[in-house]
């Protein structure tokens, strides 16, 4: 366990030593350490040419021609879990929640010095975004396909596997898609408007156009694009992205009509209609209500206040559900108190969650407020002791005391769900593993991965708190890009607190 020695004075080691003995006696979580592993998992599910400062080293260069049969650069972006499939949907709703992770705890990330890896995360993705957005009105949704990839178990570096582009435009709309990667690019440009002006401006200026494009042309991309059905379909339609586009690109511009586009749009999009209580990279509702609401306190935002206050009304129908506060419609707990939303990587959830909870706790203390959920009075406090126990949850204070956070503590899975992690590494063993070799070679191998995926959030435990880790076991064992990206700010804001705590008992 590391200790920020810099923060304090020298004569106070032996003091910070005791302090120290005590914080891990209590069971406290090496929250910095997790933020490092957090950053780390996005070198390993890169795709592309690889630069010379990467750190995740079994991994290699790949995917180097995608795009070339349809005369498109689209080398880079992001695995989204353990295949090999470049997924536009999953891919910009990690580095939209990357950004806003950035954009909210961005002091915290640099006070532990991963404010370069943050951003290094967010620009692996968006300079994918900005290749794959060829003309205003043709976005490239997808490399590779599902059911050609996951006939094979290979390394990436090996992959024989089709990597046809799909890509949507005027003829094959796909709003949901345009809207999700205009807001990362939107989100993304707010990050990097102080380090990196003119890489900003251009991410807002592509924002705006493929924005315009999913507004314009309006369709669910999966129908579009058929081989992303079984696999990314999007279940809530492309309302929900065009709300969140406009909120993201309202934030980063102050351009008022992206705000009237959430106003006047609130009704007929559903975004004060839907209460639900999932936010993931296919529903957005949830998070376009938090975003909303906390425009409420603002004086000019007053006219609007009458249409604010009933996004706020659905933001608070969420956070209530997660406190278990609703009048009969509360998010389900497992017996050791994990959030529970489903048998397939319910992690996703927890973690979008742990997101949405302390964001909106942090509000609530800034702007002096409770909230009331049916009668029942729950302040700033209350919320982020939730988020707090879902992260110590997933980093082993649980019933099977294991970490799900791949790399972290003494336990945690070893047999991820992943191609490259459970084949021996391309600089270890640089003979070609085939198509089917792979699953008859290596996937099948009781022994542990060879290759750590560290910082993976995977599937996680069932709706009893078991876990069975077994590469087979897919919808527990598979870790997700969205999964980790929501939780390197709270790794970050969790961490400044535990430091301070530490001063102040000093
Ligand atoms: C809770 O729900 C029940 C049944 O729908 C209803 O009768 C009751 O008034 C509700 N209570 C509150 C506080 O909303
Ligand atoms: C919030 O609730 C707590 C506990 O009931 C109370 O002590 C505090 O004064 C309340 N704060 C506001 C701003 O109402
Ligand atoms: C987890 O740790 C607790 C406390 O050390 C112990 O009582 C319990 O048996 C452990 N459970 C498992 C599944 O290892």
């Amino acid at each position: 366990m590391e200790i920020k020695t810099q923060l304090l004075p020298h004569c106070v080691n032996i003091s910070v030593f005791l302090l120290l003995v005590i914080r891990t006696s209590a069971q406290s979580l090496d929250y910095a350490d997790a933020l490092t592993k957090s950053l780390l998992y996005f070198e390993a599910q890169r795709s592309g040419r690889l630069p010379y400062n990467q750190r995740v080293t079994w991994r290699d260069h790949s995917g180097l021609t995608d795009g070339l049969e349809q005369g498109v650069d689209l080398v880079g972006g992001y695995h989204d879990a353990g295949d090999h499939v470049k997924f536009g949907l999953p891919m910009a709703f990690t580095v939209t929640m990357l950004s806003w992770g950035v954009i909210e705890y961005g002091e915290e990330i640099a006070s532990a010095a991963e404010f370069e890896h943050a951003l290094e995360a967010i620009k692996w993705g968006t300079d994918y975004f900005i290749k794959a957005h060829t003309s205003p009105n043709v976005l490239w949704a997808e490399v590779g396909d599902g059911d050609t990839d996951h006939y094979c178990w290979q390394r990436p570096e090996d992959m024989t596997t089709s990597r046809q582009a799909h890509k949507i435009d005027e003829n094959n709309p796909g709003s949901d898609l345009a809207g999700e990667t205009a807001a990362a690019m939107a989100a993304a440009s707010i990050v990097f408007k102080e380090t990196n002006p003119h890489y900003s401006h251009l991410l807002l200026h592509h924002a705006q156009q493929v924005f315009e494009f999913g507004d314009k042309y309006r369709g669910k991309y999966d129908m579009s694009v058929g081989v992303v059905k079984s696999y990314y379909a999007s279940v809530s339609g492309y309302k929900d992205e065009l709300l969140w586009a406009a909120l993201w690109l309202y934030k980063a511009t102050d351009n008022e009509d992206y705000l009237s586009y959430v106003i006047d749009n609130a009704h007929h999009f559903g975004g004060i209609g839907w209460s639900i209580s999932e936010f993931s990279w296919d529903v957005k509702y949830a998070g376009i209500q938090i975003m909303a609401s906390m425009l409420l306190p603002e004086v000019k935002h007053k006219e609007h206040r009458n249409i604010i206050r009933q996004y706020r009304s659905k933001a608070e129908f969420y956070i209530c559900s997660c406190l278990s506060k609703n009048n009969g419609t509360n998010t389900e707990r497992t017996p050791g108190g994990l959030l529970y939303i489903r048998q397939w990587n319910n992690m996703q959830y927890v973690s979008s969650a742990v997101f949405l909870l302390t964001v909106y706790s942090d509000f609530l203390s800034n702007t002096n407020q409770n909230l009331s959920c049916h009668g029942t009075t729950v302040t700033p406090e209350d919320l982020f002791t939730l988020a707090k126990s879902q992260v110590d949850y997933i980093l082993g204070v649980n019933p099977n005391n294991m970490s799900y956070l791949v790399g972290y503590g003494t336990k945690y899975p070893t047999h991820v769900h992943h191609r490259g992690a459970s084949i021996a590494s391309y600089r270890v063993n640089k003979g070609f593993i085939g198509c089917t070799q792979g699953y008859d070679d290596w996937y099948s191998r009781p022994e542990p991965n060879p290759n750590v995926v560290i910082g993976a959030l995977v599937g996680g435990p069932d709706r009893d708190d078991d876990f069975r880790d077994d590469r087979g076991n897919y919808m527990q064992t598979e870790a997700c890009t969205y999964n980790t990206a929501p939780l390197v700010g709270i790794f970050a804001k969790l961490n400044q607190l535990t430091d301070l705590r530490l001063i102040a008992s000093y």
